[in-house]
């Protein structure tokens, strides 16, 4: 090693040391040039004295978790004043949706996406936007959530006589954002106009073993991960996200995660409400179905709203009931938010910097001293990670909006398996079925092969004839599909409106997409 190569070393070595992190360098005398460069640049985006502060306080935060008792004696749901409900408020639908409406015409509402996460689960190598679940029209979830961006900027513009826009946010992460960015380059923004596709990029935190040591994956590779979609925050402040908005006149923002197929982008009816209520902070959120289901429920903690985890309860509290029958903390949160700008501001700007990381217990790679590459079969590190919904206890008017799970949930975490929840073919269940209802809600019917037309909502196989069964029978997959599979593209309908024009009065076979080019019926086997 040259001289100046020592010198570098040493410094490193020095500054790496005082924060406990001189063994990122065990490899370093052997490293090539490319390789060392790859190395510094790692140790460059690592500000170690800060990230050891996140690492004690978080360390901290969950210890405390775990010695504390169950929340349940400081919790109350959510007052009856700040619900809002698809279903119990249904005289009042149409003035919500007016008013997120006119607000959307006055290109006063974005859509922000969370994209930045790594689709374990799914284990996909790509940005889980890019997944396609095997729908007829073979679209991505990206597409899917442009065209119901281009579908709401056309109903606003027409309702109201002039050109409206939704911009688009995307928060990506440094694992996801060059793939992301060429797949929209790729399809041309999905139709969407380039400038109002914003795609900005999230922290990147290294993961770190319990003692505190980042974690190397390779010998020139530190294991980072991104920070949790609760990075969001300090992203729209240090990418000047925030300043992007108040240009364009932005007062309202609906964020939302990228796995949930039916998700209502800017749902009108949600800013609406959100709006006349004059919240700051306001999140979508679907029944809770059972006591042990594991979802978080929002709900109050000592007085600040919060989303409580199951494992943070006991089986009692989550039993409990109203005299109607229905779960007391039954506000499941779906990951669909409002916030106006100004409470955006206020997030950056002062509460930010106070909330902590969490602490996620998982199993990653590393490489050994040898120089081996270790998969552990049990979780060797931490990662650390904020979430999204941490801001809701600074809201000063919090409110929800329960809407239906059928219609509005279904997200794609895990990839296929027998009996999966939250798969590929679940989430291609849930849109069909959805779209299924449409068709038939405008007046459209579905019939067999010998023209009798099949039942409003079949079970599974129940809904099939025979001669279907036997097809079905010589494929899997086929076998764990919908007798009827419809697709209606958001080009054509938002939420299963003007669709009387294409199928009031008509039959149906079982294979039906209906577009910008009509509604067409397939051959089963040209699929
Ligand atoms: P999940 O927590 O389900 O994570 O993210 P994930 O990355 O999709 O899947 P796993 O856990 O690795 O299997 C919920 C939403 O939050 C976003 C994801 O992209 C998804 O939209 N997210 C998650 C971020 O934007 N950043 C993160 O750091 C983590």
């Amino acid at each position: 090693m040259d001289g100046d190569g020592n010198g570098l070393r040493l410094r490193l070595r020095e500054r790496l040391a005082a924060d406990g992190q001189a063994h990122l360098l065990r490899f370093w005398d052997g490293l090539k040039e490319a390789e060392r460069d790859e190395l510094l640049a790692d140790l460059d985006a690592c500000h170690f004295p800060e990230i050891m502060r996140f690492f004690r306080q978080a360390v901290q935060g969950s210890e405390a978790l775990q010695e504390q008792q169950k929340v349940d004696e400081h919790m109350e749901p959510v007052p009856k004043e700040v619900q809002g409900s698809i279903t119990r408020d249904r005289e009042q639908l149409p003035t919500w949706e007016a008013e997120g409406l006119l607000q959307i015409s006055q290109s006063k509402v974005a859509v922000l996406l969370l994209a930045g996460g790594q689709g374990t689960r799914l284990g996909v190598t790509f940005p889980k936007g890019m997944y396609n679940v095997g729908l007829l029209s073979q679209k991505t979830l990206f597409q899917i959530q442009a065209e119901r961006i281009l579908k709401l900027q056309q109903l606003a513009s027409e309702q109201f006589g002039h050109k409206c826009s939704i911009p688009w946010y995307i928060m990506t992460s440094g694992r996801t954002m060059d793939s992301t960015m060429e797949f929209f380059v790729k399809y041309n923004y999905f139709g969407l106009q380039k400038e109002n596709i914003i795609f900005f990029q999230q922290g990147m935190l290294p993961a770190m073993t319990f003692d505190g040591k980042a974690i190397l994956e390779g010998k020139s590779k530190i294991s980072m991960a991104p920070d949790g979609n609760g990075g969001l925050y300090r992203a729209l402040g240090n990418q000047k996200i925030v300043e992007d908005m108040e240009s364009r006149g932005i007062a309202y923002v609906h964020v939302y995660c990228v796995d949930n197929i039916l998700v209502k982008v800017a749902d009108p009816v949600f800013i609406g409400f959100c709006v006349k209520q004059q919240a700051d902070c306001g999140a979508k959120v679907v029944e809770k179905t059972h006591p042990t289901e594991a979802v978080g429920v929002v709900c109050k903690v000592n007085g600040l709203y919060k989303v409580v985890e199951y494992s943070e309860i006991t089986l009692v509290t989550a039993q409990k009931r109203n005299a109607d029958g229905r779960l007391t903390f039954n506000a499941g949160n779906i990951c669909n938010h409002f916030f106006t700008l100004q409470f955006l501001k206020d997030v950056v700007k002062i509460h930010e910097p106070k909330l902590q990381h969490h602490v996620a217990r998982k199993k990653i790679p590393y490489i050994n001293d040898q120089g081996q590459q270790i998969k552990p079969d049990k979780p060797n590190g931490i990662k650390m990670e904020k979430f999204v919904f941490d801001i809701f206890q600074f809201s000063k008017k919090f409110v929800t909006f329960e809407v239906l799970r059928e219609d509005e949930f279904s997200p794609l975490k895990n990839a296929d398996s027998q009996d999966g929840k939250d798969t590929p073919t679940t989430a291609r269940h849930a849109l069909m079925s959805l779209h299924h209802r449409w068709v038939l809600n405008a007046g459209g019917h579905f019939v067999d092969e010998n023209g009798t037309r099949i039942p409003a909502i079949p079970s599974s196989a129940t809904g099939m004839s025979e001669a279907v069964t036997a097809v079905v029978n010589d494929n899997l997959k086929e076998l764990t599909d919908l007798p009827i599979k419809c697709e209606i593209s958001a080009l054509v309908s938002y939420a299963g409106e003007g669709l009387e024009k294409y199928v009031a009065n008509r039959d149906f076979r079982t294979l039906l997409i209906i577009d910008e080019n009509g509604a067409q019926e397939l051959i089963k086997n040209g699929l």
